[in-house]
């Protein structure tokens, strides 16, 4: 399997073959949406199922939500989205493109300037062919940076490269130099645009909120949004599914579904995208100090704890590493190796001032290692948040904590509170409401603190297809060389399991047999039917599209109901009855 895969490749694969397709083609594309072809939304469905059962069937302490995608818009207020759910932008003045301002030296490198310009540096930094470069190609790709437009900032810039060559011996340095070479004051230097080398404006937020009315009546009154994710109507319908799913604390909810995000730049084909899907678990967890109450101590990661099964003891430490190697394990199942992704614990000054700790799964795609999905442990943020702005409780009864808080008697009663208010105090948390949240705990109450294991269907599936792609050489017997092209999916992901040839098309009982084992096959699996061309070349086209197992009706399938099974990636063949070939093909599906 490759990772070299370069996103061009897979790109256009993704094309040929009806996997992903831009949105509104026709009309010159709509900028950041993508359309799951045929094979795509195959997929999709498949990581979507996948999640679903690992997560929510397969789980007696996670129950499913589906909400809807527009909701009270006081939701976003109340979560932190409205303030500040926003991206630093920046506007060029002279092209007047908008791009995110911490992304200006990526869109550069990656752009026909940077790229341009970074051939010039890779053949030395030499003032002369540089200042031929502004005299020439950059007339055409960088029409409004300073040293192109200016023949005193040129001069300038030439001066400084010749002086000293090292300080603008990177694509960024040299770049600032050639808008700014004649500035001799801090304040005026800018920032050029990556775009056309104009001017840009300081950074200002931008909300990635996309908004929209809702009724008849355009007005501000009306305004509502569309989710930028799935969680918050999980925390929002807390309440409802706690008091009709019969779970208690410790228990998840999940849900799945679209989130949509005005990215200022969306890039990285899907990696980035503005409406996208988001598979989502709210696990509800106990406050360390309701766990100490009830089982006498509180296990941390100090104490190395078994992962493979949840104890009553874990304090939230274990259940964000549970989480987390959960997560791992689902990924892995789905095809990526252990190898190709890295957990990254955001560093403390990197973590939302709620948030305990958080790790993003990166995974190592063709641009670089980027995050692929996140597990936060957020305590108690998010539902005391709702709880504040809706005026509704967001406290459970816990009766294991009441029982155990009744056995301490006032002494221990006292002397916990005395403890629990010290820990609060050294980490610089308010006496007073360290005292009320005790006071409730001995009435058996709190708000639940949460992990969040947080993916994104889209870049779980880029992933997916970049790891599953590979180029293989080939020599056939009469040593003509080839390629071929295969996605190496695991079964239980590949848009289609199985594709069911006829030996040839005009023998009506042959073909006959090959219908109907096709139409028993596609009761219970995707199935393909292909009749047409040798059968090396629709073998070649399922390979394209990942399909594990081609099956060819022949003339000994008349004689014997045996089927040649060629694997997609041995290319090896065996002859299997049509029992044989469903077992093989549900053991490989079971999850
Ligand atoms: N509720 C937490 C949350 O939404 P996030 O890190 O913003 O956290 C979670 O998003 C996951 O959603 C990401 O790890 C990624 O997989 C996916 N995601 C986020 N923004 C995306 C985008 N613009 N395009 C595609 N996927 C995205």
């Amino acid at each position: 399997m490759s990772n070299t895969s370069s996103l061009d490749v897979i790109t256009s694969l993704c094309k040929r073959r009806g996997f992903i397709f831009h949105s509104s083609e026709i009309y010159g594309g709509i900028n950041g949406f993508w359309d799951y072809g045929p094979t795509g939304c195959e997929m999709k469905r498949n990581i979507k199922e996948d999640w679903w059962k690992t997560t929510v069937r397969n789980r007696e302490d996670v129950a499913g939500l589906d909400a809807t995608i527009i909701m009270h818009p006081s939701i976003w207020r109340a979560s932190g989205h409205l303030d500040t759910f926003s991206d630093p932008m920046s506007t060029c003045k002279a092209c007047k493109k908008l791009m995110r301002a911490d992304q200006i030296w990526d869109i550069l490198a990656d752009g026909e300037i940077g790229q341009s310009l970074q051939a010039e540096l890779d053949a030395g930094t030499d003032a002369g062919k540089i200042a031929g470069w502004c005299k020439g190609k950059a007339k055409g790709l960088a029409p409004n940076l300073a040293a192109v437009q200016n023949p005193l900032v040129l001069t300038a810039a030439f001066e400084k490269i010749k002086a000293d060559p090292a300080s603008c011996g990177s694509l960024q340095a040299l770049y600032k130099l050639l808008a700014n070479a004649n500035k001799e004051v801090e304040d005026e230097v800018v920032t050029p645009c990556p775009y056309c080398g104009g001017e840009l404006t300081d950074p200002r937020p931008f909300n990635l909120m996309f908004k929209t009315v809702v009724g008849p009546v355009d007005d501000p009154a009306n305004v509502a949004y569309l989710r930028p994710e799935t969680a918050q109507a999980i925390f929002a319908q807390f309440p409802n599914v706690l008091s009709t799913s019969r779970q208690t604390v410790p228990f998840g909810i999940a849900q799945m579904g679209k989130s949509f995000r005005n990215e200022v730049t969306p890039r990285n084909y899907t990696f980035r995208s503005r409406e996208f899907e988001q598979m989502e678990l709210e696990f509800f967890i106990r406050p360390d100090e309701a766990v100490e109450l009830i089982c006498g101590r509180v296990t941390t990661m100090a104490d190395n704890p078994d992962l493979s099964t949840p104890q009553n003891a874990w304090g939230w430490e274990v259940w964000h590493k549970y989480w987390v190697e959960r997560r791992k394990q689902w990924i892995q199942s789905c095809g990526l190796p252990k190898d190709s992704f890295v957990e990254y614990w955001q560093k403390p000054e990197e973590l939302a001032h709620y948030a305990r700790a958080c790790v993003d799964i990166q995974y190592s795609f063709p641009f670089g290692v980027q995050e692929l999905e996140g597990i936060a442990a957020r305590s108690d943020f998010d539902l005391t948040q709702h709880q504040k702005h809706s005026g509704k409780s967001m406290e459970v009864f816990d009766e294991p904590l009441k029982l155990a808080a009744n056995a301490l008697g006032e002494a221990g009663k006292a002397a916990f509170m005395e403890k629990v208010t010290a820990e609060w105090a050294a980490r610089g948390k308010d006496a007073e409401a360290a005292r009320a949240f005790v006071a409730k705990l001995f009435d058996g109450k709190y708000v639940p603190h949460v992990i969040e294991p947080s993916a994104g269907v889209d870049r779980m599936m880029l992933a997916l297809l970049c790891n599953a792609y590979e180029e293989q050489k080939l020599t056939d017997e009469k040593g003509k060389e080839d390629v071929r092209v295969v996605m190496h999916f695991s079964p239980r992901i590949a848009p289609v399991k199985v594709a069911v040839f006829p030996l040839v098309k005009n023998k009506p009982e042959l073909y006959g047999k090959a219908r109907e084992m096709f139409e028993h096959l596609r009761r219970r699996y995707a199935a393909f039917w292909d009749e047409s061309g040798a059968i090396g070349r629709r073998y070649r086209r399922q390979d394209e599209i990942g399909t594990p197992w081609c099956v060819t009706v022949d003339f000994q399938t008349l004689e014997d109901g045996t089927v040649t099974v060629r694997d997609r990636d041995t290319m090896l063949q065996e002859r299997l009855t049509l029992e044989q070939l469903k077992a093989k093909i549900d053991d490989a599906l079971l999850v």
